[in-house]
């Protein structure tokens, strides 16, 4: 069989999700774009019927950065049947799992669900959702799924912060009070100690709300030591009362 790339998206498609179809072209010919809102992973019903949905202008994007299929099926070709729910374990309920119980849960379940669908050779996730990607890429190796996962870097716009749908909500002020946080990951980057550096820089910005901000040994994601080889600083919290996240790479040895 013909090799096949999928990128599964939830749609409201950005130029970050372009980076991951651009990517997958890298990997084969064939790339099948999926476009579905997947309820299991919104544990709060206002937010998944808030959720922005466009599927016009989704479609013609992603024909234009290179999808060669693009499937956007509705919830009762995912879930015919009550799905059994795949469990993202301990990890699931850390970090970004915390206020989201059940999200982690939700986000394997579906990707099962469309890794049987389009039975892809590769699957690209990006790096901007780093606990989602370790716990796929986790997920996958403990229950030798055969679909190789890609990682696809982190975009930033030129002012540093990381692409999201959700940068438009923040306003000029929000957006410069964001800017703190890929400052303060890359003063971690340059420091000694990077979590003090971290939280120093984010206080310094009072328009940013911290909710964590963590480094990982990123084969793990466990909390770093001081012998740990590679290692990613995490952060998340509230700027205006819009969640963002960011990570960068700290040190890689290996
Ligand atoms: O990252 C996302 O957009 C979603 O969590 C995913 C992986 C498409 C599963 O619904």
């Amino acid at each position: 069989m013909k090799d096949r790339a999928f990128v599964p998206t939830m749609g409201a498609l950005h130029a970050g999700h372009l980076s991951l179809i651009e990517l997958a072209k890298s990997y084969s010919d064939e790339v099948v774009l999926s476009i579905f809102v997947n309820p299991l992973q919104f544990e709060n019903k206002e937010d998944l019927a808030k959720y922005p949905r466009d599927l016009d202008a989704d479609k013609k994007l992603a024909m234009s950065a290179g999808a060669m299929q693009i499937w956007a099926p509705t919830v009762d070709e995912i879930y015919p049947d009550e799905p059994s729910i795949i469990s993202a374990g301990k990890l699931g309920s850390k970090y970004e799992g915390v206020n989201r119980a059940g999200h982690f849960d939700g986000v394997l379940t579906v990707v099962d669900r469309l890794f049987k669908h389009v039975q892809p050779t590769y699957a690209v996730f990006g790096e901007k959702d780093f606990q989602q990607l370790f716990l796929i890429k986790q997920w996958v190796q403990e229950n030798k799924v055969p679909v190789q996962i890609i990682s696809a870097p982190l975009i930033r716009d030129q002012d540093g912060l990381a692409l999201s749908s959700r940068n438009i909500r923040l306003g000029d002020e929000g957006r410069k009070s964001a800017l703190v946080i890929s400052q303060a990951l890359l003063a971690a980057r340059e420091s000694r100690d990077p979590h003090s550096t971290m939280l120093e820089v984010l206080a310094s910005e009072p328009g940013f709300k911290l909710d964590y901000a963590i480094v990982i040994d990123e084969e793990s994601f466990e909390e770093a030591s001081a012998s740990t080889l590679n290692t990613r600083a995490l952060i998340a919290g509230w700027v205006n009362g819009v969640r963002l996240l960011d990570n960068m790479q700290m040190s890689v040895v290996a």
